[in-house]
């Protein structure tokens, strides 16, 4: 059954979010629960269906796991039953192919479908196989299958990557933790989560330097043990929350953040008039910040911004930024590097009554006074959300069609935003 969400937009959101735990960091650390036999505890894990889908596939796989009320998971796989991770799994949740690398790692062998591409773009995996090729892998792509086979085992190498890839490190990261020999990552992703993950791998054993910079150096090891390990707060649910309140004109109390990672969009959004500060710290050192527009402006300032690989502004904001853009005094361009079809919000936004043009890989954002409200189509994750952005702050009711887009990465949205005044109702067409 399908659901859609009604927003009656022109409240300011006002009141505390309280903000997950990371996606992108959950489910790479899923998947290292493969690399040993060791109990595996992660903490703090956002209730989301892509983290379900990756829980089946490992359950599939010969992981035991346990689920507790309070958003921790123990894992154990005190040995793998089967190799392969079938379309069924991968075409629901693309981040199926982080259990390639673990597979050959731990098994030697692997037979994981190809994810297909998605909604913003064709999203390769040749990354992967090749630098997995490089480590002493046979791969050949069979049927919709990457099939791999080690016999030998992984050796450690030098893999250079063309252009940074967050899977692609992490896939490597993993696979090199149990190679023979070392392996260095040169032009490897910066993200956080991938430093996270790299943290988590030290804490079962692995031995990683570098990370966080673009050369990441991994001696590999026999084994790993388990750990109990904390996932990071999602700083893309961070900084779109951070929207939220901005397009409303409101002010929220975002806890549990880390505001380091995401000082360069908070300095955009001071550039458009949006203020943010860290007001106090939890007793676990995290961050609460308050964001609500500056006094000096009645309106948003435009600002242009360029998606791109950490530290740069990051593509996953790239859709929640363009509708705080729609009601700019002024005109914005924003340009999408890293996929190539990531403007699926801007048909919809457009039916709000947005007056956006692309060009190539830029959308020329015109600001109008205000959006009215229709009926809109999610289209993928991060688009679903700009959509509800945009309905927040629209004049009238609008409807956001497909809501199963926005359960795969943002928990009890509904709950965070009625609890910040949205008036907003799911129901089920
Ligand atoms: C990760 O995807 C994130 N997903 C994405 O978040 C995020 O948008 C993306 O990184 C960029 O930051 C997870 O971490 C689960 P890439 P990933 O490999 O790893 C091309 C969200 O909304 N490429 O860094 O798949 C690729 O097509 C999701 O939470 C190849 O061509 O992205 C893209 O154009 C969406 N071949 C670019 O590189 C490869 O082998 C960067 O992709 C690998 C990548």
């Amino acid at each position: 059954m399908l659901q859609s969400m009604s927003i009656s937009g022109g409240v300011p959101l006002n009141g505390e979010v309280t903000v997950s735990g990371s996606k992108n960091l959950a489910l790479p650390s899923l998947a290292a629960s493969l690399l040993t036999d060791s109990p595996l505890t992660l903490r703090n894990v956002p209730r989301l269906s892509d983290i379900d889908s990756m829980l089946d596939l490992l359950s599939y796989l010969g992981t035991r796991i346990e689920k507790s009320e309070n958003n921790s998971i123990s894992m154990v796989t005190p040995d793998i039953k089967a190799t392969d991770a079938p379309y069924d799994f991968v075409r629901k949740m693309r981040a199926s192919i982080l259990v390639l690398g673990p597979l050959i790692a731990r098994c030697r062998r692997a037979s994981v479908s190809l994810p297909g591409g998605c909604a913003i773009g064709a999203r390769g995996v040749n990354l992967h196989i090749s630098a997995l090729e490089q480590m002493g892998a046979d791969i050949v792509i069979d049927n919709g299958y990457i099939k791999a086979s080690a016999p030998k085992g992984l050796f450690g190498c030098d893999i250079h990557f063309p252009i940074s890839t967050v899977t692609g490190t992490e896939n490597i990261l993993m696979a090199a933790s149990l190679a023979k020999g070392t392996t260095r990552i040169i032009n490897a992703a910066m993200e956080p989560e991938v430093t996270a993950l790299a943290d988590l791998l030290i804490l079962m054993g692995a031995k990683i330097e570098g990370h966080g910079g673009s050369i990441i150096t991994i001696e590999g090891t026999d084994s790993l043990n388990g750990a109990d390990f904390a996932i990071m707060p999602d700083r893309i649910e961070t900084g779109t929350y951070a929207i939220a309140a901005s397009v409303t004109n409101g002010n929220l109390i975002l806890k549990n953040c880390i505001y380091d990672h995401l000082s360069q969009f908070f300095d955009t959004l001071r550039l458009a008039g949006i203020e943010s500060k860290i007001i106090s710290k939890t007793p676990d050192g995290l961050d609460n910040i308050e964001v609500h527009r500056s006094e000096r402006d009645d309106r948003i300032r435009p600002v242009d911004v360029l998606t791109a690989p950490y530290p740069g502004f990051a593509t996953d904001l790239q859709a929640q930024f363009m509708t705080l853009m729609t009601i700019c005094n002024g005109t914005s361009s924003i340009t999408e590097n890293i996929f190539e079809n990531r403007f699926m919000h801007v048909p919809e936004l457009s039916r709000l009554g947005a007056n956006i043009s692309i060009h190539g890989k830029t959308a020329v954002v015109t600001g109008v006074r205000n959006l009215i409200g229709t009926q809109v189509m999610a289209t993928d994750l991060r688009a679903s959300v700009s959509l509800v952005l945009a309905g927040l702050m629209a004049r009238g009711e609008t409807i956001v069609n497909r809501l199963y887009h926005i359960d795969r990465g943002y928990e009890n949205i509904d709950q965070k935003l009625l609890s910040c005044n949205a008036r907003i109702e799911r129901f089920t067409v």
